[in-house]
């Protein structure tokens, strides 16, 4: 049986939310926003190049594993939208214009980009996901959240998670090779962090954060280090010849995180 569970949820976000959503600070709120606003794309293009390359698979386990993966991510990115719908983004015209341009890239590469290129950058974001999914809730105790917003972002990893192996699996049954995964995988991950990035640099000009507190220092040291010290092994892992995303076991828990939300939802197949 799949361990990929598709779960309807339906938060409910407040109207007007502050950018500044992350305990005022300013950075990270705005590359959770950028990240946020990313999905809306990012995501349909990951059906998209599921759909084609389903037509080339015969493992039935695949094919039902590939959709469920898509049945995941087209809840999330519908998620998504509702959240971008309820943020507060007056005084940010210009986001407008970085999302044209990123759906523009992606209807261009489901247009002329091969099978094998997107499901490399499937793949590449994937993977990512992965290593940061395990960061999430072991080091920065993503796993009790308070709020819808941040309940989006727990329950958005924790299927990131679930469906880690589909695209891998999908990549290696319908094309194949290391090294041209690796590439396109590492172009991918400069692509759309490029994107949260700009949204990022664009929302901090426009409200820029004030001076750190020695708190708000000393938390930002904190992080950095557990970021090196933590989530860099698990991304550098996943660009060794010898990864796969079926040796990374399930831990206890990301099972309770899991099973929160599969109560939560609104329905699940
Ligand atoms: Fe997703
Ligand atoms: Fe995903």
């Amino acid at each position: 049986m799949s361990e990929i569970t598709v779960r309807r949820m339906d938060f409910d976000f407040p109207e007007g939310i502050d950018p500044v959503f992350m305990n005022g600070d300013h950075a990270r709120s705005f590359s959770a926003i950028g990240l946020s606003l990313l999905l809306p794309y990012l995501e349909p293009y990951l059906i998209r190049t599921m759909k084609i390359a389903k037509k080339q698979i015969d493992d039935p386990d695949l094919i039902d594993d590939l959709e469920r993966f898509s049945a995941q991510e087209g809840q999330h990115y519908r998620m998504h939208i509702k959240f971008n719908k309820a943020l507060q983004r007056q005084g940010f015209p210009k986001l407008e214009e970085l999302e044209e341009d990123l759906a523009d890239d992606y209807l261009r590469f489901s247009n002329t980009k091969s099978l094998r290129f997107n499901l490399a950058y499937a793949e590449g974001f994937e993977a990512l996901t992965t290593a940061a999914a395990l960061f999430s809730f072991h080091h920065e105790r993503l796993g009790d959240p308070d709020s819808p917003v941040a309940d989006l972002f727990a329950w958005h990893t924790v299927e990131e998670f679930e469906h880690r192996t589909v695209a891998f699996d999908v990549y290696d049954s319908v094309c194949g090779g290391y090294f041209y995964r690796l590439f396109a995988g590492l172009y991918a991950q400069f692509h759309f962090l490029r994107f949260v990035n700009r949204v990022t640099r664009y929302m901090l000009e426009v409200r820029p954060a004030g001076p750190a507190t020695p708190d708000q220092k000393r938390e930002r040291r904190a992080a950095a280090w557990r970021g090196l010290r933590y989530a860099l092994p698990l991304v550098v892992r996943t660009y060794l010849p010898w990864y796969t995303p079926h040796r990374i076991e399930f831990t206890d828990e990301m099972r309770r995180v899991a099973a929160k939300y599969t109560e939560m939802a609104i329905s699940t197949s």
